[in-house]
């Protein structure tokens, strides 16, 4: 019995040890859960920006072997992932598992014969002799958006307004591969300015990161120089300080900095081009593109769109119906040529986005507060025209939606032959009426097909019985 007691007792320990170990457990994943929720954009980021680094991007020609290649790069550590996209030429984007195997590839990698220019990038072009054989095309990734024609075609097989902007969302999201493209983009163009600048990182802000992103929307991205512009600390312990170049002003500054960054990409950047300074906005930026991938990418040094674009990501986070909504009123502002992918005297996509009840300000057309400044208004460039076409715009589709008894589908499998409704009917004439048009011309012309073949073959059985039914 005292063998049995100390075995009861040696089991009531094991449940308490096992009980304190979930709860526990318990404690770890709820902090652990917490903490991934506070880190998330950040860690993302840090993810996708590392990923990047081990990735190069490889232009090949049309036709070549697929297993081969793979193989020429495994000579320098594993490959964990590859995708190929088509922008004029057939691309590669290549992620190794270690940072080793870009050192590897670029070692054995050649310049061009003739060539001068002392910089060596990740983009790479794949020369494949024809005797290689055998040549094959590979599968590509569709990294464009679909056409207007497309999309109208979806929305009107849907059956609800809520699966039609879901829908939008899921045909026009940045796919997992144009974000890696992305991050890649960028960290080609921090290689770049890390000449100059060596502890800087190159950081895509804007809709590539805040949960907003199109197929096809422009790359924003901050040169964020890493603790250059240190706060001034007053100590009163010896140490040292470094010497610095004095500008007339940080604005001065950054302009400077954007210039000489600019002149590079200009000179020594491979894949970079159209490259045009604008020093003198309100916030300086050079604008280029970046032909490998397609993208049209702007470079600032401001870090607030770092922050602004954090919180809209976090908006999206909340609450699962903020994105699909803003990437309707995104797509229909777009559409209505109420936004416009150049600044001006319109609003832009930011300051739609967090368009509040639009505040009544005498000195301001259209004031819309800035989240982190509530004085500052982001909507300070809209001049009078554009806010009046806007209002207009919102009156009518109100007034659509409100009198033609659009909100709801028509029931049967034929509702999306009839005409626009739902969202569709918000959007531009232009973009819906090719889609009713045809599909209501290619009715009758299906008829009157059936309708010959049906008279061919009843004057074939009409010659074989000798009459005519032709008249009837
Ligand atoms: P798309 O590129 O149109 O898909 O959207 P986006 O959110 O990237 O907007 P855009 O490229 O026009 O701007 C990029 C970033 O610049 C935004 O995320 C903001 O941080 C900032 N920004 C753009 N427009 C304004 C503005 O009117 N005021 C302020 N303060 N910042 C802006
Ligand atoms: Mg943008």
């Amino acid at each position: 019995s005292l063998e049995r007691f100390g075995r009861v007792q040696a089991l009531q320990t094991q449940r308490k040890f096992a009980s304190t170990l979930t709860a526990i457990k318990d404690e770890t994943e709820t902090a652990n859960t917490e903490a991934k929720q506070c880190s998330t954009f950040q860690s993302m980021q840090e993810e996708r920006r590392e990923r990047a680094e081990r990735s190069v991007l490889i232009s090949c020609p049309p036709k070549f072997n697929e297993s081969k290649f793979l193989k020429l790069l495994s000579t320098h550590g594993t490959v964990k992932k590859y995708f190929f996209y088509h922008n004029s030429t057939t691309n590669a984007v290549v992620e190794f598992s270690s940072r080793n195997s870009i050192a590897s590839l670029m070692e054995s990698t050649r310049l061009p014969s003739g060539s001068s220019i002392p910089f060596k990038s990740r983009l790479m072009s794949l020369k494949w002799p024809d005797t290689q054989s055998p040549l094959r095309k590979v599968k590509l990734q569709d990294l464009t958006p679909p056409t207007p024609l497309d999309t109208i075609k979806k929305l009107s097989k849907k059956n609800s307004i809520d699966e039609q902007l879901q829908c939008l969302m899921d045909i026009y999201q940045l796919t997992e591969e144009s974000i890696s493209l992305r991050y890649l983009v960028c960290s080609l163009l921090g290689d770049l300015a890390g000449v100059y600048f060596p502890q800087s990182v190159i950081r895509p802000f804007g809709s590539t990161v805040n949960g907003l992103g199109r197929l096809g929307c422009d790359l924003d991205m901050i040169l964020d120089l890493n603790g250059t512009y240190e706060g001034s600390q007053k100590r009163s312990s010896p140490h040292l300080e470094y010497q610095v170049k004095m500008a007339l002003s940080e604005r001065a500054m950054v302009q400077t900095i954007l210039s000489v960054i600019a002149r590079c990409l200009e000179k020594f950047g491979p894949g970079f081009g159209g490259v045009e300074s604008i020093p003198h906005a309100r916030c300086p930026i050079v604008r280029f593109s970046h032909e490998t991938s397609g993208l049209s990418c702007d470079l600032t040094l401001n870090t607030f769109g770092m922050k602004s674009s954090e919180l809209l990501f976090l908006y999206g986070q909340l609450d699962p119906r903020v994105r699909p909504l803003l990437f309707a009123v995104r797509f229909w502002a777009q559409n209505h040529g109420i936004t416009k992918v150049v600044p001006g005297a319109w609003i832009t996509n930011f300051s739609l986005t967090l368009m509040e009840k639009p505040q009544f300000k005498p000195e301001a057309n259209l004031f819309i507060r800035n989240p982190f400044e509530e004085d500052l208004n982001v909507s300070k460039n809209v001049n009078e025209k554009q806010l009046s076409n806007f209002v207009t715009l919102c009156q009518k589709c109100a007034w659509i939606s409100q009198t033609q008894n659009v909100l709801k589908p028509l029931s049967g499998s034929v509702k999306e032959f009839n005409s626009p409704w739902g969202f569709v009917a918000l959007l531009p004439e232009h973009m819906y009426t090719p889609v009713f048009a045809t599909l209501k011309r290619k009715k009758p012309s299906v008829n009157i097909t059936d309708l010959f073949k049906t008279l061919k073959l009843t004057k074939k059985t009409d010659a074989n019985e000798g009459e005519s039914v032709v008249a009837d």
